[in-house]
């Protein structure tokens, strides 16, 4: 089964730079959020290949400061819905990941710049390696960040140093995912100064603002 092979992989088998540069770069390419999932749930197995992803994410000073909780239940999964911004569509989701910042361990060795910046940083990285590693399985995803992070931090009996930070929704999809454009690289990308690139060269200075 491809899954089991994909699980042995654990960096035994080195890839060609071709595939994985393929496999990298498709799975960044194709990933968008989905809205409706099937009435299926997901094996253990391969939830355990997303959050083993997740914890491969780089980290200021290697300091890990994640804690991912997996929510099945789906009383609970409702009370999560509840405290979020969110219409019905989330609980059709079989599992949901919450992410939170142990700000603890974010603080070691860099005090307040870890707990404000590099734990937020660190987890979102976290968060986006799980949701590639989950795309590239087959499953649908979304990533929730409008919630009560009080009324969260409460349902899932957080201590007062776990911060909540990211809902990721897991399914396998009804869907194909909808493709948002970004705003094109020749506008975001800067040579050696701000400022310094095609877009800004050629616009108007009063016009250098970024449409949404
Ligand atoms: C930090 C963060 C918070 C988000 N919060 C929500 C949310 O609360 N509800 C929601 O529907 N989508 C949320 N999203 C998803 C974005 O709206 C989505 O990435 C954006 O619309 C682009 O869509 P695409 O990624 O499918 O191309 C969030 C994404 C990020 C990165």
């Amino acid at each position: 089964m491809v899954f089991k092979e994909l699980a042995a992989f654990g960096g035994k088998k080195k890839p060609s730079q071709r595939d994985l540069a393929e496999a990298v770069l498709k799975a960044i390419h194709t990933m968008g959020f989905v809205r409706h999932f099937k009435e299926k749930d997901i094996p253990q197995d391969v939830l355990d290949m997303v959050l083993e992803a997740g914890t491969k994410a780089p980290s200021a000073g290697n300091h890990q400061p994640w804690e991912f909780i997996v929510v099945r239940e789906e009383g609970l999964k409702k009370h999560i819905q509840e405290a979020s911004f969110e219409e019905d569509w989330m609980i059709y989701a079989p599992v949901y990941v919450v992410v939170c910042i142990n700000t603890k361990i974010a603080a070691t060795t860099f005090g307040e710049r870890g707990e404000k910046l590099y734990g937020i940083q660190d987890t979102a990285a976290a968060a986006e390696n799980m949701l590639l590693a989950a795309h590239s399985l087959g499953l649908g995803v979304s990533w929730v960040g409008g919630f009560s992070e009080p009324q969260v931090k409460t349902l899932l009996e957080c201590p007062e140093f776990i911060r909540p930070a990211a809902i990721l929704l897991l399914g396998w999809p009804a869907e194909e995912p909808e493709l948002h454009p970004r705003h094109p690289l020749s506008q975001v990308s800067h040579y050696e100064r701000f400022g310094n690139n095609e877009q800004f060269k050629r616009s108007n200075p009063r016009e250098r603002r970024y449409s949404h």
